[in-house]
């Protein structure tokens, strides 16, 4: 079967991408194909650059299982050339990425988030960084569902 990668991305690098990245992760180790998947995480703001997840997102992530050592980076415009799916935490990252991208091919990498999701609704992967301890949970609850049919849609 064919090799894939995955770039999840939102602002800082430190909430929503990681988090997606250890849950996507998760699955695919699962289902027993982590030799298939290339996976990894950035933020369209180079400013966390180098730190590992928000420490409140790394608390919530380990008490549903996760163990999150990503360290931020910023994307770069050569993610283009190697990531064959690129996916958007919500609409401010999918038009800057937009803005980044130059060929059709490349937009054509470019997806938001919230299409794969099946149960759950939502209409972006809210930013829990300037909020209360629920919006955490609440992301991993999104991006749960949202990875799943992700998973579904690319395996
Ligand atoms: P994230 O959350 O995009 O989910 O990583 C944020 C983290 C940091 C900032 C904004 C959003 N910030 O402005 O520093």
């Amino acid at each position: 079967m064919s090799q894939v990668s995955i770039l999840f991305v939102c602002l800082g690098n430190i909430c929503r991408s990681p988090m997606a990245e250890g849950v996507f992760r998760q699955i695919v180790e699962q289902h027993n194909c982590s030799a298939r998947f290339t996976i990894d995480s950035a933020g369209t703001l180079g400013y966390h650059q180098g730190e590992l997840p928000d420490s409140r997102m790394m608390y919530h992530a380990s008490k549903r299982g996760y163990e999150l050592t990503h360290r931020s980076r910023k994307f770069k415009r050569s993610d283009f050339d190697y990531y064959d799916w690129i996916i958007a935490m919500d609409d401010n990252n999918f038009e800057d990425l937009k803005a980044i991208a130059t060929t059709t091919e490349e937009v054509a990498k470019i997806h938001r988030m919230v299409e794969f999701s099946e149960k759950l609704s939502p209409t972006h992967i809210p930013d829990p960084y300037y909020g209360g301890a629920e919006g955490f949970d609440h992301v991993i609850d999104l991006l749960e569902d949202a990875c799943q049919g992700l998973f579904k849609h690319i395996r």
